[in-house]
């Protein structure tokens, strides 16, 4: 069956809006302005799909709290992508329980990735009978109506029917941060690795249009904002459903063009979609910042195959060869995953072969999660929980010696940072990150926050740098 993108038109935005301005009619008899809870799990993605959900509550006349206690919505934005993410939710929602029995008027809603699945929507319909609302990502734009029916009518609302997805523009925006921001530039995925429940749960790869990328940029910089990071699962396949073609290089080169000094990064790319067109166009463009998010899961080509990954440890490298190339001083970053269905600890040792080789300054490392309805969940896994520990240690042990050993090779450095928050260790004033996006504690004063400041490096551990503003 042909799957094709939905687009949301404007006049079903403008109809979502009129719903907002409904519940502000209802909120505004409440004797107190109502506040709600936004929770979010999971990537970047659920971080920007959580402030189009404080956008829209925003517009039905809420304000924000932290303390559940005082919340008359709760939204928890959930991740499927490991286990382990999805037993918090189920904590997390059980305890929700008294707080509901205390305030009967509340409203509970689940959201995002997790609750896309039917088993688990299911699992919440039988046994989580204090959740009111549970939507998957491809009807978040229709948040408002769910939420103006339940405070007429009450009941339950289950909306996580499966499908391609949708593009809509025009929800309005909450941002969380004043200095850094996200824009989705795509949805979905396509390719399918075998491990991942991503393309089930976010739908088929599709491009927002350029110029819609390119004016939400312009008016986050207008805005002061100094640090925008270009999202989508794969970046590199940006484009190719648009009824005008166009690739992720030349959308990076544009949005460089945007007057202002601002900061670009993009996550994540795929290894097989990294072209050297890409490359050269992050060395030329000057606003793009010199670091690559760029995930490798496996040292091992058989592993890689069996990943569905499409790319070998060899064609990976060359990427890597290429990019040091063009730009010597790039950051790069990956993420690894350990104990795949089958992988032997000798394969496994070949993951360790290319941290050496490329030397990444940070590494983000899973342990293998089965994912119902994935085909690597139905592979055989004869390796011990404690043998994938092992290998999972020995793993994080290379990368920290190569990550501590990096991050000194800053002390005495001057490095024009991004001021970007209030540092909560008391021997420091400020955070800032490196244009390759490393933490650095910072000593200065508060006046710097949002600003790009010389910082003078001081110290370094493996986990991030200390300095002093110049
Ligand atoms: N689209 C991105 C990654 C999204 S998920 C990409 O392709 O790189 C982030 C990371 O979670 C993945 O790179 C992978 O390392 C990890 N991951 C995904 N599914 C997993 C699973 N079932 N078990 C363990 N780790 C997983
Ligand atoms: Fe998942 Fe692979 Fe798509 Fe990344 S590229 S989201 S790992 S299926
Ligand atoms: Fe999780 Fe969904 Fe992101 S599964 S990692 S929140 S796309």
């Amino acid at each position: 069956m042909e799957r094709t993108t939905t687009v949301i038109s404007p006049q079903d935005i403008e109809a979502q809006l009129d719903h907002c301005r409904a519940v502000a009619q209802l909120t505004q008899q409440w004797p107190e302005k109502p506040l709600a809870f936004v929770d979010t799990y999971g990537c970047q993605q659920n971080e920007a799909d959580s402030e189009r959900i404080r956008g829209y509550l925003s517009e039905m006349g809420y304000g924000f709290t932290d303390d559940e206690e005082k919340a008359r919505i709760i939204v928890i934005n959930t991740c499927a992508i490991r286990e382990h993410a999805e037993q918090r939710v189920f904590g997390n929602v059980g305890a929700l329980v008294h707080v509901k029995r205390r305030h009967p008027e509340q409203l509970i809603c689940l959201c995002g990735c997790m609750v896309q699945q039917p088993q688990v929507a299911d699992k919440i319909r039988a046994s989580y009978r204090h959740v009111d609302l549970v939507f998957g990502p491809h009807a978040l734009w229709k948040f408002p109506e769910m939420i103006h029916t339940l405070l007429l009518h009450r009941g339950r609302i289950f909306q996580n029917a499966d499908e391609a997805g949708s593009i809509a523009e025009g929800i309005p925006v909450v941002r969380q941060d004043s200095v850094k921001a996200w824009v989705s530039i795509m949805y979905g995925c396509n390719n399918f690795c075998s491990y991942c429940i991503v393309p089930y749960v976010r739908g088929r790869e599709r491009s927002r249009k350029p110029q819609d990328i390119l004016s939400e940029v312009r008016q986050l910089v207008n805005e002061g904002y100094k640090d925008i990071t270009l999202l989508g699962q794969n970046v590199n396949s940006y484009g190719k459903d648009l009824d005008e073609p166009m690739d992720f290089a030349d959308l990076l080169a544009q949005v460089n063009d945007i007057p202002g000094d601002f900061l670009i990064r993009f996550m994540t790319s795929h290894p097989k979609d990294a072209t050297q067109k890409l490359f050269e166009t992050m060395a030329r463009c000057e606003k793009v910042a010199p670091v690559l998010h760029l995930p490798f899961q496996a040292g091992n080509d058989r592993v890689l195959k069996v990943m569905n990954r499409r790319h070998t440890r060899e064609q990976y490298l060359e990427k890597i060869r290429a990019i040091k190339t063009l730009i010597p001083d790039i950051v790069l970053t990956s993420d690894v995953i350990v104990g795949f269905p089958g992988e032997t600890t000798e394969e496994f040792e070949d993951t360790l072969k290319v941290l050496e080789e490329v030397r990444f300054d940070a590494l983000f490392t899973f342990i293998f999660s089965p994912r119902t309805g994935t085909p690597a969940a139905s592979m055989d896994d004869p390796m011990s929980k404690e043998e994938k520990l092992a290998n999972f240690n020995r793993l994080t042990a290379l990368q920290d010696a190569i990550s501590e050993e990096k991050h000194a090779a800053y002390i005495g450095k001057t490095v024009r940072c991004l001021i970007d928050g209030l540092c909560d260790d008391e021997r420091y004033d400020l955070t800032a990150r490196t244009p390759g996006n490393r933490l650095v504690r910072v000593v200065g004063d508060e006046g710097a926050l949002g600003q790009f400041r010389e910082v003078k490096i001081t110290d370094a551990n493996k986990w991030s740098l200390f300095g002093e503003l110049v």
